[in-house]
């Protein structure tokens, strides 16, 4: 067994196996992540950023978040200029993005800031009390509010404005099936009173076959393949939730075709530790993080169910580059830095990253879907590398 382990969350798990035999991949999924005093993500150990297990996009520069303002910026011009425009960030960690947005209104696009109302809706106890700290400015002057996750999906508090969320649906919990010659088998978890072990059943819920049904594509026998059930519940509760206005994804994974491809036999089940990755989620317990790719067709379809219209879905780096990342890097090599000190070359190679190829840019999309409203161009779905026609 490699690294640490959190004995209580192994007792609780165990404890549930014992008295169901075996419990369905997900179940085991949600109780590493989110059981409520031993999951990972209520552990208050640093999770985010240089001493934590991995890297996100508002870790890497503060850039990404004044390029994200500049595009709610335009959402509340195409809304007629709401007030309040209310963003709802779903699952912000440490509350960098927020910030990062909350001060670029403030010092850049003053009369939207007037407008602008800020939710945070964050089921982690440790991450909420990071948010608050960091935010303390903000919560003072009535800024920023939060939410439970709970109340803003059953649509109690509607809103007009944007849904934003960056890595919050490649978190959630998957069921993990198999395709066996004759049916779709579901994956389960039991214990051999020594490791955890995997063991095949007959599918826990109708809703798998409905979801590789309606939702993603038929698998080939010998396929192994997850099924996000909850991104599917989730985009149905935001979508009553939001009024009017837009939700912002922005995570890595494909359009169904993609994600569901043989080639992929094994699905994209992840997990992070201290900057490092495997694939097997029985191990450090409660220490490391477990991801999925998300599904893109799957929030495309249902979202359609319930009224929302896709806008747009692009790689990272060509929204960062059609919102002005281009320009704010060339900007860069004017700042007041000397070009050969250690912090010009630091914040040059951050914004840089946005752009490697095989990077953030592009591992990751940005779809927005839009509720209320007739088509829309969105500033970042521009082609940022469109020559003008009387350039030579
Ligand atoms: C991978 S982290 C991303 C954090 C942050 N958005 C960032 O980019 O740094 C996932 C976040 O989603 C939160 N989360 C997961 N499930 C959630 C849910 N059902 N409701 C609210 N937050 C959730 C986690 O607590 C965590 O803050």
């Amino acid at each position: 067994m490699a690294g640490p382990e959190n004995k209580e969350l192994v007792k609780v798990i165990l404890d549930r196996i014992r008295h169901r035999g075996k419990i369905p991949f997900v179940e085991f999924m949600d109780l590493v992540l989110y059981h409520p005093q031993h999951g990972y993500y209520h552990s208050p150990r640093q999770k985010i950023g240089p001493e934590g297990d991995y890297y996100t996009s508002p870790n890497v520069h503060p850039i990404f978040g004044h390029l994200i303002a500049r595009q709610l910026r335009q959402m509340w011009e195409l809304l007629d200029r709401p007030s309040p425009f209310i963003v709802t960030e779903m699952g912000a960690g440490k509350g960098l993005l927020c910030s990062d947005i909350l001060k670029y209104c403030q010092s850049h696009l003053p009369d939207f800031f007037k407008n602008l109302l800020y939710r945070l809706a964050e089921q982690s106890p440790s991450f909420v009390k990071e948010q608050k700290n960091l935010l303390a400015k903000f919560l003072t002057a009535g800024k920023v509010t939060w939410i439970p996750p709970h109340v803003l999906l059953r649509g109690e508090k509607p809103f007009t404005g944007c849904l934003l969320s960056n890595e919050l649906v490649d978190s959630f919990p998957v069921h993990i099936v198999y395709q066996g010659q004759e049916d779709l088998q579901e994956i389960f978890v039991t214990h051999d009173g020594k490791t955890f072990q995997e063991t095949m059943g007959s599918p826990s819920t109708p809703l798998l076959q409905e979801y590789f049904r309606s939702y993603a594509c038929p698998l080939e026998e010998g396929q192994r393949a997850e099924a996000n059930l909850k991104a599917l519940e989730w985009i149905e509760g935001v979508s009553q939730t939001l009024q009017r206005g837009f939700i912002m994804t922005i995570d890595y994974g494909y359009e169904a075709e993609e994600l569901y491809h043989p080639a992929r036999r094994q699905g994209t089940l992840l997990c992070y530790f201290r900057h490092t990755t495997s694939t097997n989620p029985y191990e450090r317990l409660g220490y490391q993080d477990i991801t999925t790719h998300v599904n893109f067709s799957a929030l495309r379809r249902r979202g359609e169910i319930f009224g929302l219209r896709p806008v747009g879905c692009t790689e990272q780096y060509k929204f960062l580059a059609a919102l002005g990342l281009l320009d704010n890097l060339k900007k860069g090599e004017k700042s007041s830095l000397h070009p050969s000190s250690p912090e010009f070359l630091k914040n040059k190679l951050a914004m840089k990253s946005f752009l490697v190829p095989g990077g953030m840019g592009t591992l990751f999309k940005v779809f927005v879907q839009s509720k209320g409203l007739e088509e829309v161009n969105l500033l970042g779905f521009r082609d940022p590398f469109m020559r003008p026609n009387n350039n030579p």
